[in-house]
C-alpha cells in the first residue's frame, strides 16, 4: 500500500532537492545470500524497497524517479531469475498500479519493448495510458533498458530521417539526439543513486548522466529506506554542481558591465 501526503509539491521540496533522481537497485542477491535465502526473496524484498521509494519520492517532492528494474543484459541471468523477475514486475504493475494512479505517479516505461511476451508490453502499456494525466511524480521504470542500446536506436531512427530527407544531417546536434532517446522530455538525471557499494554506471543514463551526481550506498536494495535516501539528497545537497564551469564567490557572482 503507498500512501503519501497531499501537501502542495512546492511546499515541501526544501531548497536544492533534485528535480531527478535515478535509481540502481543493486544487491537484492546479495541480500539474499547472507541470509541464506534464494535470490528470488531479495528482489521480493527489493519491490518492497521500491515501494517505499516512491512513497518517499513523493514526500521529499522530486518530479521524476527513474529505477533500474531490469537491463538489457539481465536476460543472460539463469532462466528462473529472469522468469521471477519478470513475475515480479507483473505482480508489482496489477497489484500497485491503481494505488499508484490514485497518489498522482504518472508511469514512464523506458527500454526496449520489441522482444517482451505481449502479456508484460500489455501490463506496461496499460501502466502508461492510466497514469498519462497524472503530474505528481514521474516514476520512469527501466525495463529491458541499456543506454547504449537507447543510443544506438535514436542514431538509427535519425539516420532514416536524414536518408528520406526528413533532415539535414548538419543540423543534428545533442538537443535532436536527446529528442530521439526514450527519455525525451525527461529532465536529466540530478542524482543517480546505487545501491550495494558498487561504483558503476552499467549501461543506465549514460547520455543523460553527463551532469549528474552520484551517490554510492554500502547497503543492499532490500534495506533502502526513507533514511537511506534523505542521506543521499542531503549529500547531493552538499555538493557544488558546476556543469562545467567555475563557482564564483557570492559578491562577485553578479558580473557588472
Ligand atoms: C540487482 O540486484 C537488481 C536487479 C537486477 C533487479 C531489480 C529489481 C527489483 C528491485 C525488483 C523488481 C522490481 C520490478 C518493478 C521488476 P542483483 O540481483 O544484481 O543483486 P546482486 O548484485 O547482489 O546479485
Amino acid at each position: 500500500m503507498i500512501e503519501a501526503e497531499t501537501a502542495p509539491k512546492a511546499d515541501v521540496r526544501p531548497a536544492r532537492t533534485p528535480r531527478h533522481v535515478g535509481v540502481i537497485m543493486d544487491g537484492n542477491g546479495r541480500w539474499a545470500l547472507g541470509r541464506g535465502l534464494p535470490r528470488i526473496e531479495g528482489h521480493r524484498r527489493g519491490v518492497e524497497a521500491l515501494r517505499r521509494t516512491v512513497r518517499a519520492a513523493i514526500e521529499f517532492g522530486l518530479d521524476y524517479l527513474t529505477v533500474y528494474s531490469f537491463s538489457s543484459e539481465n536476460w543472460s541471468r539463469p532462466i528462473e531469475e529472469v522468469s521471477d523477475l519478470m513475475g515480479l514486475l507483473k505482480r508489482f504493475i496489477r497489484e500497485d498500479l491503481s494505488e499508484l494512479y490514485k497518489i498522482g505517479v504518472k508511469i514512464k516505461v523506458i527500454g526496449t519493448r520489441d522482444n517482451l511476451k505481449p502479456d508484460i508490453l500489455a501490463l506496461l502499456e496499460e501502466a502508461e495510458t492510466l497514469t498519462r494525466a497524472n503530474n505528481r511524480l514521474t516514476l520512469v521504470v527501466a525495463f529491458n533498458y541499456g543506454s547504449r542500446q537507447e543510443i544506438a536506436a535514436a542514431a538509427r531512427l535519425i539516420a532514416y530521417k536524414v536518408a528520406a530527407g526528413l533532415i539535414d544531417a548538419a543540423a543534428i546536434d545533442e538537443t535532436m539526439l536527446a529528442q530521439h532517446l526514450d527519455t525525451a522530455g525527461i529532465p536529466d538525471p540530478d542524482l543517480i543513486i546505487r545501491t550495494s557499494g558498487e561504483q558503476r554506471l552499467s549501461n543506465f543514463l549514460m547520455w543523460q548522466a553527463a551532469y549528474s551526481e552520484f551517490v554510492f550506498l554500502p547497503i543492499h536494495w532490500p534495506d533502502f529506506d526513507r533514511q537511506a535516501f534523505a542521506a543521499a539528497l542531503a549529500e547531493f545537497a552538499a555538493r557544488d554542481r558546476r556543469f562545467g564551469g567555475v563557482t564564483l564567490p557570492q559578491q562577485n557572482a553578479k558580473v557588472k558591465i
